[in-house]
């Protein structure tokens, strides 16, 4: 049996009185593509720091790739590459100082050739020489990244790498961490956009309040009723709703109507023609995808039960 990438037993963390994470058990295989949802203030990055031997648990074990990050801790932060959500970084160093004195700390004396080409495929060759002050918030975020790769562990963790940057960057760094995968990375990105769980985990844990609420497939996630909601506006009274539609209902008025439709079973495409054909006068309509925030009320509102 091959070992865990990473395995997390009974993880509790407190910061006063404060639970930040409540027995957390976590399990990730070796080539997973393994997202961390939650909102903030859940315990992400607790998690993530507690990972990274940055911060202490309070009770609990974790390993990466069979190493205990306390007892075990140098072979442990060898395997491990963390890209954290907070940008910190040393004013005085340029980028490529930054990624050689980070070099050091894992004993890499002679790392020049992976350093360029670090700085090739993150596309900060050119600006290998300029001072870490003088660089856009988008470059910073690239930089963390090659610093979290200098020393090429098989196991990488990105807390919120997407938080707050532009379109093409996001896609640009998706691109990046897929490839990454694609080499045989494990990869474990923690979020709180679910359009990028989507697009790119296998398995999906969510946690709130510090707690794993769930722990599935990406699949099995979509299958809990995940959906989107149809709007259409009319600028013209609206006639009576198709009977079959009417259990979709979730808004309607004189001139609008509000859809709940379940993603993998309703067409937007076909309930829209039903509503033409109904006599319906469409004048504007949007789509939009459930939030990552209607599943925990949806899941909350199922534990509630
Ligand atoms: N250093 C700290 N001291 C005290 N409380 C903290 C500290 N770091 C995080 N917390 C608290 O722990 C909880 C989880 O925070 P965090 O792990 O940052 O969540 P997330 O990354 O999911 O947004 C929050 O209630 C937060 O206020
Ligand atoms: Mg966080």
């Amino acid at each position: 049996m091959t070992i865990p990438a990473i395995s997390i037993q009974a993880l509790c963390k407190n910061y006063g009185p404060v639970q930040a994470l409540k027995n957390i058990n976590l399990k990730i295989a070796q080539g997973e593509f393994f997202g961390l949802l939650g909102p903030n203030g859940a315990g992400k990055s607790t998690l993530i720091n507690t990972l990274a031997g940055l911060t202490r648990p309070t009770s609990g074990t974790l390993e990466v790739m069979s190493h205990n990050v306390i007892s075990d801790y140098l072979a442990a932060r060898a395997h491990l590459g963390v890209v954290p959500q907070e940008i910190v970084f040393d004013p005085f160093f340029s980028v490529r100082e930054a990624l050689v004195f980070q070099s050091g700390y894992y004993g890499l004396t002679t790392n020049d050739s992976w350093i360029d080409e670090l700085l090739i495929t993150l596309k900060l060759t050119e600006k290998a020489n300029a001072n870490m002050r003088a660089l856009s918030g988008g470059m910073k975020r690239r930089v963390l990244i090659a610093q979290a790769l200098v020393h090429k562990p098989p196991v990488v963790v990105l807390d919120e790498p997407t938080a707050g940057v532009d379109v093409e960057l996001r896609k640009s760094l998706w691109r990046f961490v897929n490839a990454l995968h694609n080499d045989g990375h494990t990869i474990v990105l923690t979020t709180h956009y679910l359009e990028e769980a989507e697009a790119l985990c296998d398995r999906i844990a969510i946690i709130d309040h510090g707690e794993l609420i769930a722990l599935e497939s990406k699949r099995e996630l979509m299958r809990r009723g995940l959906g989107q909601k149809l709007k259409v506006s009319s600028n013209s009274p609206l006639p009576d709703v198709p009977a079959n539609l009417q259990s979709k209902i979730v808004n309607l008025s004189s001139h609008q109507l509000e859809l709940r439709l379940h993603r993998e079973h309703d067409s937007v495409m076909n309930i829209l023609d039903q509503l033409k054909a109904a006599g319906f006068q469409i004048d504007d309509l949007g789509v939009e995808t459930d939030s990552l925030e209607d599943i925990f009320v949806q899941l909350t509102s199922e534990q509630a039960n």
